[in-house]
């Protein structure tokens, strides 16, 4: 594992993170079925494939890089990383695709489905979806953030997915950090690698119907979320109708004003400033379990780089499939 980008001087930590990462990946059950290079044999050109569509993709657009990330995320946190949010609906199905939290913001789809295409003529059957996501989730901060890491692999597609259970498993926007805690508790994963998983919120943009509760109307004492800069709460007004406008489209603006399209610590800055989007994010600012974490990432962004890489190779261990339970899907949006 290398942090690339930052440098010779943190070659030491990285070296530590590496041994760090092989002593809890033969101590965690998920993470012990797993393995850096399981491709090596059956597929050995597998990560070079999904690189090289995911670098193809995001150099016309980087948002896609965004789409990626979070589509990894929302799949491990509902069935575990399966492909299951890759399923499309079938007759009397609706899959987890349909779900308001993914459709129509999540993004990203066509840039599996071109991997999987280049790697079912190299090996036919043998590279999982789930696998696909996981790499592509990790060459998305490759090039948006020069963050790359070693994923463990071997993980199987499922052969289910339904709408309505990821209201059950994704913390919606609203949540306060109590919330948050416990709902990223439930899938195995700590406080502080909650507020660090966050900082993905540092590229990528949101429709304007995920915080525009907290911009007009706030409650009956403020108009505005007092945990927002009015100022900034200003500029938001401009470009987000009011949700009783009846307005007919819902506009995007980036998560991070700054470096929308750089994966960095910049987010931890900005929520100290009083510039988070989500009720989700300036959360873990103003929360006193949480807001020395932010306050250290902001100050650090090494540091945050390396437990960022770490929190993903977690993440992408949740409730995997393996040995017989379940398959390697010849086209993602379907089961064999
Ligand atoms: C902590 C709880 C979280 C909540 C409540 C949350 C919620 C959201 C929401 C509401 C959006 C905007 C969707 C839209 O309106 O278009 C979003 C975007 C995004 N989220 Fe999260 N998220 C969380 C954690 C995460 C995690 C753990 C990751 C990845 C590690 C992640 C990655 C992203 C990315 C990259 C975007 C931008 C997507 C794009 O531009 O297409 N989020 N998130
Ligand atoms: C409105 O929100 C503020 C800030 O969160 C809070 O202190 C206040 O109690 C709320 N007022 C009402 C009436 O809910």
């Amino acid at each position: 594992m290398a942090i690339s980008g930052t440098g010779n001087k943190f070659s030491g930590a990285v070296c530590l993170l590496v041994l760090f990462l092989t002593i809890s990946a033969m101590s965690t059950v998920s993470l012990a079925s797993l393995k850096v290079g399981y491709y090596k044999h059956s597929c050995p050109s597998a990560e070079a494939i999904v690189r090289k569509q995911v670098n193809k993709a995001l150099a016309r657009n980087p948002g896609l890089g965004a789409g990626i990330i979070r589509m990894h995320f929302h799949d491990c946190f509902v069935r575990g990383c399966d492909a299951s949010v890759l399923l499309d609906s079938t007759p009397g199905r609706r899959s987890e695709k349909e779900h308001p939290a993914n459709n129509p913001s999540l993004r990203g789809f066509e840039v599996i489905d071109a991997a999987k295409a280049k790697l079912e003529s190299a090996c036919p059957r043998k590279v999982s979806c789930a696998d696909i996501l996981a790499f592509a989730a990790r060459d998305s901060a490759y090039k948006l953030g020069g963050i790359n890491y070693a994923v463990p692999s071997g993980r199987l597609d499922g052969r289910v997915s339904i709408e309505d259970e990821v209201t059950q498993n994704l913390p919606p926007p609203f949540f306060n950090t109590a919330q948050l805690i416990q709902n990223f508790a439930r899938k195995g994963l700590s406080t502080d690698e909650m507020v660090t998983l966050s900082g993905a919120h540092s590229i990528g943009i949101t429709h304007c119907s995920s915080f525009s509760n907290r911009i007009y109307n706030f409650n009956s004492t403020h108009p505005v979320d007092p945990s927002m800069d009015p100022h900034f709460a200003r500029e938001l007004r401009r470009r987000c109708p009011a949700p009783t406008s009846n307005a007919p489209t819902d506009p995007t603006v980036p998560l991070d004003f700054v470096s929308p399209n750089r994966l960095d610590n910049k987010y931890y800055s900005l929520l100290n400033s009083k510039r988070g989007l989500l009720t989700s994010d300036q959360t873990l600012a103003t929360s006193p379990s949480t807001a020395s974490m932010v306050t250290n990432n902001a100050k650090n962004g090494a540091l945050w780089a390396n437990k960022y890489a770490k929190a993903m190779i977690k993440m992408g261990s949740i409730e995997v499939l393996t040995g017989n339970q379940g398959e390697i899907r010849g086209n993602c949006r379907i089961v064999n």
